[in-house]
Parts: structure tokens; C-alpha cells; sequence
């Protein structure tokens, strides 16, 4: 095992898939959630970090499974890490091997992203492949094909990808390179790649989320001169060497935008910050759509305001500015109980629909035609025991569950621990009531008495 230097163990452990959460719902929630910096952004980021032969600092990063697994690809590269709360130290001097550990980059998908960096800094990269997972099978090929476009030779042998850059001085090429879609990955990986080739890259029909554009602003803080990042076009003119940086993560959008499912779906008031609003436009415009109140109280702080009844509203996932694929599955556990017939289209992955089965568990009306998903509202759900099939699908469950009768308790709890910080204390602050046990149990519902502040 390798050692993890002051790294928070969260919930990465195997224990996770064999506790259990209970939640009591119905539910009034009121007041404030803090929002963690966004896992999307920090993971891209500490691949970038493989760029810089320095100390990089980086502050806003969540404590998550994701962000404890990643961390040890890069212990296992040779890195050096600290973490000390959020602010994680990461020091690239020496990259001791070449190899990323195949037990450990088939558990993460985002660790594939250090194929970009290992082989614009080493001149030579060997990244497992990805597995497929429960969204999909997750090609890797347009990451590969890209690299190739700026000189890499990339074998695929026994699972395993070899990139390497011939020649006595190993360094890769800038290219013109056309992205057959817009993938979040590729984008990244090209972009980080490009900032230490020879000459300019641009990549066309270039992902535009807003972790694209942080990654992109975290590798002009160490020196990479990158223009277009967050637009489908991006410009990369490619540096000899990058230094050090001191950086601070943006906010989560997609945790933010669970939270404010959570204030529609129990019909409370919440608000949510930091957070940058602009990064939630699609997200806010269904939510009003759907009739809640959605108020910008200050520049990083949203207001939702739950409304009595949900009126039924089509959604179709697309990448950005589009209706974001990772707030699917909890949009279709707030339109389980509209006042009619909503149409979800998943467009971006090609089987990120399982939590269907499990809400209809809890009385949701559901039926999949290939990829979509006709949700008929219902007036009530009601708690049952439900496992959690990916991580967007588990926030979908525990939403339901707070809006449920009665208890409602979720297993393989390891798939919500990639992706949400201390979401049990954030929603018992709230007034949520719920707590985890540790092994499965069975426990009376807490009186309305018990302050869930103090639930376990
Ligand atoms: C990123 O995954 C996110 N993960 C995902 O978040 C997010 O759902 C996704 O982008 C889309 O926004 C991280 O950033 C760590 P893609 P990524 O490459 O980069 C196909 C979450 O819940 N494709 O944009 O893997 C692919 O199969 C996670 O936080 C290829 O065909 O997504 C998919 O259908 C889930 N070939 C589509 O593109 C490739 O080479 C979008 O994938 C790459 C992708």
C-alpha cells in the first residue's frame, strides 16, 4: 500500500460499500450551505501539476475519495504530497517512473488525464486504460489521437497505453487538432500537453465547461501562455518549462446544484456559496422552469425557493453551456413528483439511466426508451431500501430520499463519497434528517425532537 502522506482518508475505504444511510424525509430544510471546491477542476489539476518541476500549492481542494485516489497515482509517479485541510502540496521535481499503477487508474477515469503531462514533460507515458463504468464505456481515443497529432507514438498493448515521443530531445509537437466532440478529458489532457510543446496547438471544438477554463488558468499561473480556454477554440503556445504556482480551485458547481435540487424537492429555502452563478445558467433557467425561485443574492451566493407543486419540464443533457449530464439523475428525482409528463434525453453518456429502477422503487413512474427517460409525476414518493449504482445516481437517491414518507436507506455508499464532501453533516445542518451507519443497521426514526445536528 502506499503510504499517503497527511492525506484525510475519506470515505475511500472499503468499509464505505458496507455502510448505509438512513434518511427520514419530508423534511423542511432552511439555511446556508458551504460549497467544496470542485472535484472536476482539482483532479484535472493535480494531473497538471505533473507540468511543473516545482512546489505547486493548491487551496479549495475537497477532501474526497477521488482526490484520495488520485493523490496516490501521483505518490506512486514519485511525487511528494501534503495535505493539510483543503490546501494540497504537490511537489513534481522528480517523477520517479513512468508507470501509472494499474490497480489504482482503473478505479479513476480522471487519472488517465496524466498522460498529457507525463509525456510533455518525460517525452514517455504508459496510463492504463480507464475501464469502462457504470455511465459508460469511456473511450479514451480522442485523447489518443491527439497526441499522436503532436508527434507522440502511441501503442495500446495488454491494456495498457505506451505514448512516447522518439528522438533525442523528446519534445512534442504543436498541432492543429479537431475534437470529433467536445470531450472534457481530451480537451484537458491535449491543452496540458501542449503547454510544454514545441510551438502552437489549437484544438477545435475545444470543451467549454468551466473546469476546462480553471485548468486552463491554473497552467497560465505556472507560466503557460493558453488563450480561447472556455470557448470551442483554444489557442496553447508551448513553453520550455513551467514554475511554481500558488492556486485556488473554483467552487463545485455540480455540489451546488444538488443543493439547490435539495431546496426544490422538499420545498425549502436555501442558499449556497461560494459559487459562481455563471456556471449553473442552464441548471438555474430548469429550475425556474420548473417553478422554484432562483435569486443571485450576492456574486458567489444562490437563493432557491422551493415552490408547492413542480411543473413537469423536458430536459436534454448536452455538453457546455448545455443542461450539464452530471445533474441529470438529480433533476429526474425532483420531476418524479411534477404535476405531469417530463422528457429527460441523456445525450453526452450512453447508459447513465440506472438510477431509474431505483427511484421507481420508491413509487417514482418511470420508463427508458433508449435514451430517454418519461417520467410521469406521482404526488408522493415513498422511502425504501435502494443501492446506488454511479455518483450522480447516488445524490439522485438521497434526494428522493428527503423528499420520501417514511425511511429510506441506501447501500454502496463508495459511489457518493467520489463526489460529495461531509454531504450528511452539510444536509443535517440544514435540517435533514439522516445519518450513516458504519455496517448496515436498523434504527428507530429519530424523535422530531432529536436536534439532527447531533445524529451520528
Ligand atoms: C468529465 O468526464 C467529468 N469527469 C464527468 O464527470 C462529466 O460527466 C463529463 O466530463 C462530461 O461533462 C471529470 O472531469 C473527472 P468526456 P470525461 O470525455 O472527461 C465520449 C462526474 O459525475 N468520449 O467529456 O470522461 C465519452 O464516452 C463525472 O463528476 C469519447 O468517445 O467526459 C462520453 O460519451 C462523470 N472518446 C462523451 O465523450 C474520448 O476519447 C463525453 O465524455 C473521450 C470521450
Amino acid at each position: 500500500m502506499i503510504p499517503t502522506i497527511g492525506l484525510t482518508e475519506s470515505h475511500a475505504s472499503p468499509e464505505a460499500d458496507k455502510s448505509v444511510l438512513e434518511i427520514w424525509g419530508r423534511s423542511t430544510l432552511k439555511g446556508h450551505v458551504r460549497i467544496s471546491g470542485a472535484k472536476n477542476s482539482a483532479l484535472a489539476i493535480m494531473a497538471g501539476a505533473l507540468l511543473c518541476p516545482e512546489d505547486c500549492r493548491l487551496r479549495n481542494v475537497p477532501s474526497l475519495a477521488d482526490v484520495a485516489s488520485m493523490s496516490q497515482i501521483l505518490l506512486a509517479l514519485g511525487l511528494k504530497l501534503e495535505k493539510n485541510g483543503d490546501i494540497l502540496d504537490i511537489d513534481a521535481r522528480n517523477i520517479r517512473q513512468s508507470q501509472a499503477p494499474y490497480e489504482l487508474v482503473s478505479q479513476l477515469r480522471a487519472s488517465f488525464f496524466v498522460i498529457g503531462p507525463m509525456l510533455a514533460r518525460l517525452g514517455v507515458a504508459k496510463v492504463p486504460l480507464p475501464g469502462g463504468c457504470a455511465i459508460g464505456a469511456r473511450p479514451v481515443d480522442l485523447h489518443v489521437r491527439g497526441l499522436q497529432a503532436m508527434g507522440a507514438d502511441v501503442q495500446i498493448e495488454h491494456g495498457i497505453v505506451h505514448a512516447y515521443v522518439s528522438g533525442s530531445n523528446p519534445r512534442l509537437k504543436g498541432a492543429n487538432i479537431y475534437l470529433d466532440y467536445p470531450s472534457v478529458g481530451a480537451t484537458e489532457t491535449l491543452m496540458m500537453a501542449a503547454t510544454l510543446a514545441d510551438g502552437e496547438t489549437i484544438i477545435e471544438n475545444a470543451a467549454q465547461e468551466p473546469e476546462v477554463a480553471d485548468l486552463a488558468n491554473f497552467c497560465q499561473a505556472m507560466g503557460a501562455r493558453i488563450r480561447g480556454a472556455g470557448t470551442n477554440t483554444i489557442i496553447i503556445d508551448g513553453m520550455k518549462r513551467l514554475h511554481s504556482v500558488d492556486y485556488n480551485i473554483i467552487p463545485d458547481r455540480i455540489e451546488a446544484g444538488t443543493f439547490l435540487v435539495a431546496g426544490a424537492i422538499t420545498h425549502s429555502e436555501l442558499s449556497v456559496s461560494p459559487i459562481v452563478p455563471d456556471h449553473l445558467t442552464a441548471v438555474i433557467s430548469k429550475l425556474r422552469a420548473i417553478g422554484a425561485k432562483v435569486i443571485t443574492e450576492s456574486p458567489n451566493c444562490l437563493r432557491i425557493i422551493g415552490a408547492e407543486s413542480h411543473i413537469a419540464t423536458d430536459i436534454e443533457t448536452l455538453p457546455y453551456p448545455g443542461f450539464p449530464t452530471d445533474m441529470q439523475a438529480q433533476f429526474m428525482a425532483l420531476l418524479t413528483l411534477s404535476d405531469g409528463d417530463s422528457v429527460i434525453t441523456e445525450t453526452v453518456f450512453e447508459n447513465r439511466l440506472r438510477h431509474v429502477a431505483e427511484l421507481n422503487r420508491m413509487g417514482a413512474d418511470i420508463r427508458v426508451k433508449g435514451n430517454h427517460a418519461i417520467v410521469r409525476g406521482v404526488p408522493m414518493l415513498s422511502g425504501a431500501p435502494v443501492v446506488a449504482t454511479d455518483l450522480r445516481a447516488s445524490a439522485a437517491l438521497v434526494l428522493a430520499g428527503l423528499a420520501a414518507e417514511g425511511k429510506t436507506t441506501i447501500k454502496a455508499l463508495q459511489h457518493l463519497d467520489r463526489g460529495y464532501e461531509n454531504l450528511v453533516a452539510k444536509l443535517q445542518n440544514v435540517g435533514a434528517r439522516l445519518q450513516r451507519l458504519e455496517g448496515e443497521g436498523e434504527t428507530e426514526s429519530p424523535s422530531t425532537s432529536l436536534n439532527p445536528a447531533n445524529v451520528a
